[in-house]
């Protein structure tokens, strides 16, 4: 990223001499990705927040599970000199936009709000560059989930598969009965949020740790690794052949009209179970995903604020980083999000079953060290590596006769790539 932030740092200061952005004082510009019916009645949460704090939201949605869309056009907007007021931005790239120096500040916010102490320490961490807020945290979501229809099951005659060593005979029923065992959108980003629960149901908190955080070659290289990609690779058999770039949202509604049996998916699936009308428990089951009860894989949504060239702009940003962490956006954002609240003082009174579990399981994953990030939605490695290992992920996926030894050789190279 360095090299075009050179540019963009030129271009930013000459937007701030000449005073060049279109925004009015009182518009705030929110880049995010939040587009399904869920995530939209969710973002619709904040515009209503700021609107009634007197701010023009300026809705800046790039469509594209992932994010990876919406990054492609920030960096094009930030390099052309006019950054939106904030963007959706996670993880170590907050660390990498800050190295650049065009974050805003936003200490003088949380100091007042006690941030730090209504934050839990991992992610007010992942929020500072250099010890100072850089960006504010919207909300948990789970990664490792799936999210099952109790009646295809029963029509099929099988329990839900607990393990990856249970889950292909129980596939195979599914199939028989006339349903798609898996529904899945094949999209590289859906190729690696599947691969990283395998590799947390195959290996274990420990070994997600080793082989996904710290890149460890050894554990890269490892037996471990190898039997991920097979279980992974035999989900190839459980899909159906229209999943070719079939949206995430999409895959859902085939769970929720019981055209499908399960789903591999962050919570933001439960927003559009929730949109529908669905009750956990009866039309639907979250259930962890095989081999990973226990562990939990976090993702945490968060905005930064781009510094922009006026008080008032800096004002809005102030407003709306404060209206993030309220408690009442908190409650209805992520009533619709499908995510919990990141506050850790909030009660969750309101909050469906799988939220309950989702917050019970978080705390317990912290207390056993079970609690890891999300590889496949930035919040685990710099984005060129997690980049660069997706690649290699979602290449197996879509070679049917690919090699597993070859795979994990793929895979520990790109993990070198920074
Ligand atoms: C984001 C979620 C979003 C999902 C699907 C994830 O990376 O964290 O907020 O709902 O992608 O677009």
């Amino acid at each position: 990223m360095k090299l075009k932030m050179q540019a963009l740092r030129v271009s930013i200061l000459g937007c701030l001499l000449l005073g060049g952005t279109a925004a009015s004082a009182t518009d705030i510009e929110v880049l995010h990705w939040w587009t399904s019916g869920g995530e939209a009645k969710a973002a619709a949460q904040l515009k209503s927040i700021m609107e009634s704090k007197g701010y023009t939201w300026k809705d800046f949605a790039v469509a594209g599970g992932g994010g990876e869309n919406a990054m492609t056009v920030l960096k094009t907007r930030v390099v052309s000199g006019n950054p939106p007021a904030a963007a959706q931005i996670k993880g170590p790239s907050i660390q990498e936009w800050g190295a650049e120096g065009v974050l805003m500040n936003l200490d003088p916010v949380a100091k007042v709000e006690k941030w730090d102490h209504m934050l839990p320490k991992a992610v007010a961490d992942i929020m500072k560059y250099d010890g100072h807020y850089v960006a504010v945290p919207v909300n948990v979501h789970r990664v490792n989930w799936m999210w099952v229809n109790p009646a295809v099951f029963k029509a099929a005659g099988v329990d839900v598969p607990r393990t990856w060593e249970e889950f292909p005979a129980a596939a195979k029923k599914i199939r028989a009965a006339g349903y798609v065992p898996l529904a899945h959108g094949g999209q590289p980003w859906q190729d690696f949020t599947v691969f990283e629960s395998v590799v947390l149901g195959v290996g274990g908190a420990d070994f997600y740790r080793q082989s996904m955080v710290q890149l460890d070659q050894k554990a890269l290289h490892s037996d471990t690794m190898k039997r991920a990609f097979q279980v992974f690779g035999s989900l190839r058999a459980d899909i159906d052949p229209d999943s070719p770039n079939r949206d995430w949202n999409q895959a859902t509604g085939m769970v929720i009209n019981g055209k499908a049996a399960m789903q591999l998916m962050g919570d933001w699936a439960k927003g559009e179970f929730t949109q529908a009308g669905k009750i956990p428990g009866q039309d639907y089951e979250c259930v962890a995903a095989p081999g990973s009860q226990g562990s939990f894989t976090f993702n945490v949504d968060s905005l930064v604020m781009f510094k922009q060239n006026s008080d008032d702009e800096a004002k809005g940003q102030q407003a709306l980083a404060s209206a993030v962490l309220s408690p009442a956006f908190q409650k209805v954002f992520n009533l619709a999000k499908g995510s919990i609240p990141v506050r850790t003082d909030m009660s969750l009174d309101g909050f469906d079953a799988c939220a309950l579990k989702s917050a019970q399981d978080f705390q317990a994953a912290a207390k056993a060290g079970t609690l890891v990030p999300s590889i496949a939605h930035q919040m685990a490695v710099p984005a060129a590596t997690s980049g660069a290992m997706q690649d290699v992920v979602t290449q197996f996926f879509n070679a049917p006769n690919a090699s597993v030894d070859e795979a994990v050789d793929q895979l520990a190279r790109a993990a070198q790539v920074q």
